[in-house]
Order: structure tokens, then C-alpha cells, then sequence
């Protein structure tokens, strides 16, 4: 991977929060972050305690890199989020203005806390569909703004065998959003709920409470015991 492909931008604890309707007893648990990329989620929970360990192929590169590539595509993403200003709901992120900041609060946590985390073992350059963790290792995976949201790079066996593999490592995983980058419904989500109903892993379509791209309303949460 080439650091100029690379395009970081990350959310805050708070938006993992509602994004995936974590309760006081799900941030108890042991938790798997898969493609968190510069989201200050592992940053946050584990300053409050918690348990996460976060994976992303970004992962290989230094701080020092993730950080100067992080200002460089602040500079094209801000644009591009004006341009396309009326495919998101403007109420919790009020304004562009106010997203950058919020971006940038997140992404700068968490390159303050990344080689710390990366020696305790709480950062690992992995890479769906195949992770290094031992069968149910964690409690609850999570994986946001990363399968159907690429739907267009990701293809639908690709995307099967990256949702198996996270039913392998985990008790429970949710996936968020389930649009693509069109603001459609992902093309791959009816057969990937088939292909998981096929090999009896329990999976369902949950309302949350967090809304920014217009009509991400819902997460895929698959149970695996
Ligand atoms: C839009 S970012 C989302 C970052 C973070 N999850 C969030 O919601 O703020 C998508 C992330 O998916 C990661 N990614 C790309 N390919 C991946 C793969 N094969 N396995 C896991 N993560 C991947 C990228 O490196 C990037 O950090």
C-alpha cells in the first residue's frame, strides 16, 4: 500500500457511540475494531477503561506519516463535503465547519495515543477477510464506514467472507452504514444476508440513532453463538 492511496479520515468515540447503540454493557466487553483507520474510538474507550484492540492496513505506516497524509486530505475532503452538501443530515454535525473540527479532534487522539497503542498491543495492520485472532476472541466486532459502504470496491464474495471471518473472531458483529458512497442501499446487502442465513448465523437490521449520510439509519448485527 502507497501512503498517497491512502485517504484517513476517522470518527469520534461519540459517534461510534451512537452509530452502533453501544450501552454501558456493550463498551464493557472485549471489542474488535476492524478498519477504525484514525478513529479515536480505541483512543477514548481505552482512556475510559475499556478493552479494544482496533485493525486497519493503514496501520503500517508511522504516526509521523498517517498524521502528514491526515492534513493533506483534510484539504480535498472539506471541498468535496461542500460540493456534496445535500447528501448528509446537518443537525449533530451543524456544518462542514463544525464536521472538519470534529474530524480533526478524533484524528488527532488518535495519532496521540497510536504508537502507545500499537506497543500494547491495542493496533495491528491487519486486513479483511482474513484476521490473525483466535475463534471468538472478542465479545463484539465492530466495522464502520468500511463494508457496503465501499460496495463498489469490495466485491459481494469479499464481502461474505469479511463478515464470516469477523462471525469467526467475535460473538457478535454490527456493520454500519449499509448504503453505499451513492446513497443507496448496498447492492451486496440482500445476498450477503442470504449467504449468512444459509450457514445459520442469526443476523438482523437495527434502527440506531445516529443518521449523517441521508438514510444510514441502519446496522447488519450477525450473532454467531
Ligand atoms: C472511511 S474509513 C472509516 C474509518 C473508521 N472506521 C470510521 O468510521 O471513522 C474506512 C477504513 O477502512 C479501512 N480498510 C480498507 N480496506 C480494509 C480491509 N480490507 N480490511 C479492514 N479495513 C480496511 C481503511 O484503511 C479505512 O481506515
Amino acid at each position: 500500500m502507497e501512503l498517497k492511496n491512502v485517504v484517513p479520515w476517522g470518527r469520534s468515540f461519540d459517534e461510534y457511540q451512537e452509530i452502533f447503540s453501544l450501552t454501558n454493557v456493550d463498551l464493557n466487553k472485549s471489542i474488535l475494531g476492524c478498519g477504525d483507520g484514525p478513529a479515536s474510538f480505541n483512543a477514548e474507550l481505552t482512556k475510559r477503561g475499556g478493552n479494544v484492540v482496533s485493525v486497519d492496513p493503514t496501520y503500517e505506516f508511522t504516526a509521523e506519516e498517517l498524521q502528514s497524509r491526515i492534513a493533506q486530505v483534510c484539504d480535498e475532503i472539506i471541498p468535496q463535503m461542500i460540493i456534496n452538501k445535500d447528501k448528509y443530515v446537518w443537525e449533530s454535525i451543524p456544518s462542514v465547519e463544525a464536521l472538519g473540527k470534529i474530524r480533526m479532534k478524533a484524528m488527532n487522539e488518535f495519532i496521540a495515543d497510536f504508537d502507545a497503542g500499537k506497543l500494547s498491543g491495542r493496533y495491528f495492520h491487519e486486513s479483511l477477510p482474513s484476521l490473525s485472532f483466535e475463534g471468538k476472541q472478542f465479545e463484539l466486532a465492530l466495522c464502520s464506514h468500511y463494508l457496503f459502504l465501499y460496495s463498489e470496491h469490495v466485491n459481494l464474495e469479499q464481502h461474505i467472507a469479511s463478515i464470516k471471518e469477523l462471525c469467526r473472531v467475535a460473538k457478535e458483529v454490527r456493520i454500519y452504514p449499509l448504503l453505499s458512497l451513492d446513497g443507496e442501499i448496498s447492492p451486496h446487502l440482500n445476498e450477503v444476508i442470504s449467504s449468512l442465513d444459509a450457514v445459520g448465523l442469526t443476523n438482523s437490521l437495527v434502527d440506531v440513532g445516529y443518521q449523517f449520510q441521508k438514510g444510514a439509519t441502519q446496522m447488519l448485527v450477525v450473532k454467531s453463538v
